[in-house]
């Protein structure tokens, strides 16, 4: 009977991609099997996050989930891996006795043997090192049985070195590391002939992609090649830092047909003294300059952000900084959080200037209103327009209904008299919502 396996993924789209190519890898190099249930798979792998205090607890209470199991199955692994292992390393080991390997955000490519390891042995693993960037791999990708969505992540980057002083990042995937571009482009052209149509680079710090050591090609360079690769259709990457936008970029993203007009820039916060303070390298004039190049460059680019509300010491005034910024660039959507203390770094230490939860709160939902209104206005632009959209498949909801998305990344549900609309489709937008489209697909302009 062949092995199962059964992958948790929390945290950010680099976890999400590690998690997908783990379990190919499992299962086409080791003949493993999917197992949607945890309870009856051979190996059962948690991807955790620890990016704010919430994302700790929901791992931490799935992993305790699986104890009754675990003591039912000795025979069964149970491996945490990820941000929050990284970051708890024995602690969780101590805490959760019942987990075989806890294992760090460097040792994705070295799983298949350490769960060898811990198979053979019956023993317990902790692996929480870090290498430099000589000694770390990415995951190897080969290419797949199993098939591909239309749109798929490739990592290119991995770690930080902007050490904002709210963010455990640089603590939990440790240093910038590029990834060697042949890897990359080779990983896309296997895709491509996998039809997948649009690709999302994905880095912490993805802007700064090559600047770690000398001989690698520069992050617009990437781009070009990237979006040559025969097949690709779409291109965008994730998350970029407002520091490390430049015009060359901002060039290459007018210029070459492939990038969609998209860009999440995090912007966390419209005070300066704020900012200063999350060292986050720019200012709120440095932000505004780089958006004004944008939008004169990108007339149709759809903006998106990051906000933190309730930091150390952020006064009423503060924040009123950030709610005028957030009308002022006028986002399409923005992901806001309250303040989050995390081990280590710089701003947990700043106890005294603590914000009371229930004043972040109050804020997070001042901002989360504003940016509800912003989102409608900007989705009503939309109505009656006919837009580009790349398919994934049937709706989840509204029978009959297909879905995909527009180059601005906005998901469309449209009606479609072909049975099965595949590849990109012109679609006529009929209705608008602040985080969704419906249409009708336009058969006459079918490119796909
Ligand atoms: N690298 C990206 C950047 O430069 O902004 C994003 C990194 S982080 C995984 C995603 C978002 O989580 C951040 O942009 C920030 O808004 C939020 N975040 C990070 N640490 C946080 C904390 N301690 N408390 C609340 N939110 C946090
Ligand atoms: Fe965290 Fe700042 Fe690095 Fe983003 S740039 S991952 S927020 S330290
Ligand atoms: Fe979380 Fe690590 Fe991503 S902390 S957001 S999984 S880089």
């Amino acid at each position: 009977m062949p092995l199962k396996i059964h992958i948790e993924t929390y945290g950010c789209a680099m976890n999400e991609y590690e998690s997908d190519r783990t379990r190919r890898l499992f299962q086409e190099q080791y003949g493993y099997e999917w197992s949607g249930v945890p309870e009856e798979a051979d190996l059962v792998l948690f991807n955790t996050c620890s990016v704010r205090d919430k994302a700790d607890q929901k791992a931490l209470s799935s992993i305790g989930r699986l104890r009754a199991a675990k003591i039912m199955r000795p025979g069964m692994v149970v491996a945490v891996g990820g941000c929050m292992a990284q970051s708890m390393g024995g602690e969780l080991q101590k805490r959760a006795p019942y987990v075989d390997l806890v294992f760090g955000t460097h040792q994705w490519s070295r799983l298949p043997e350490l769960v060898e390891q811990v198979r053979e042995k019956r023993e317990r693993l902790l692996e929480t090192d870090f290498y430099g960037w000589k000694s770390y791999r990415f995951l190897p990708y080969r290419e797949s049985t199993d098939s591909h969505p239309v749109s798929e992540f490739v990592t290119v980057q991995n770690g930080c070195d902007k050490f904002c002083t709210f963010c455990l990042v640089p603590f939990t995937r440790g240093r910038e590391v590029s990834r060697p571009p042949e890897e990359i482009l080779e990983e896309i052209r296997n895709l491509a002939r996998n039809g997948v149509k649009e690709v999302v680079l994905l880095g912490q710090n993805v802007n700064a992609y090559g600047r770690d050591r000398s001989g690698l090609i520069s992050f617009p360079e990437l781009l070009d090649r990237a979006g040559a690769v025969e097949g690709v259709a779409r291109l965008r990457f994730i998350t970029s830092h407002p520091a490390e936008m430049n015009p060359e970029l901002i060039d290459r993203m007018a210029d070459n047909e492939a990038i969609c007009e998209h860009l999440h820039l995090p912007l966390q916060s419209g005070s300066d003294r704020i900012l200063t303070r999350m060292n986050r390298q720019h200012t709120l004039e440095d932000y505004r300059g780089t958006v004004k190049f944008l939008r004169n460059r990108i007339p149709a680019l759809h903006l998106t952000t990051d906000i933190i509300v309730g930091s150390p010491s952020e006064t009423e005034d503060d924040f009123k900084a950030t709610l005028d910024a957030v009308g002022e660039f006028e986002f399409n959507d923005s992901f806001s959080f309250c303040f989050s203390p995390r081990p280590r770094t710089k701003a947990a230490e700043w106890k005294d200037e603590f914000v009371p939860p229930e004043t972040a709160l109050e804020r997070l939902f001042r901002i989360q209103e504003l940016q509800t209104e912003l989102a409608v206005r900007r989705a009503g632009s939309y109505l009656g327009s006919t837009v580009e959209v790349l398919v994934e498949g049937a709706a989840k909801r509204g029978e009959g209904l297909f879905t995909g998305r527009t180059r601005s990344n906005l998901t469309v549900n449209f009606s479609s008299g072909s049975r099965k609309p595949e590849g990109l489709v012109q679609v006529r937008i009929t209705e608008a919502m602040s985080h969704t489209l419906r249409g009708e697909h336009l058969e006459v302009g079918y490119v796909g």
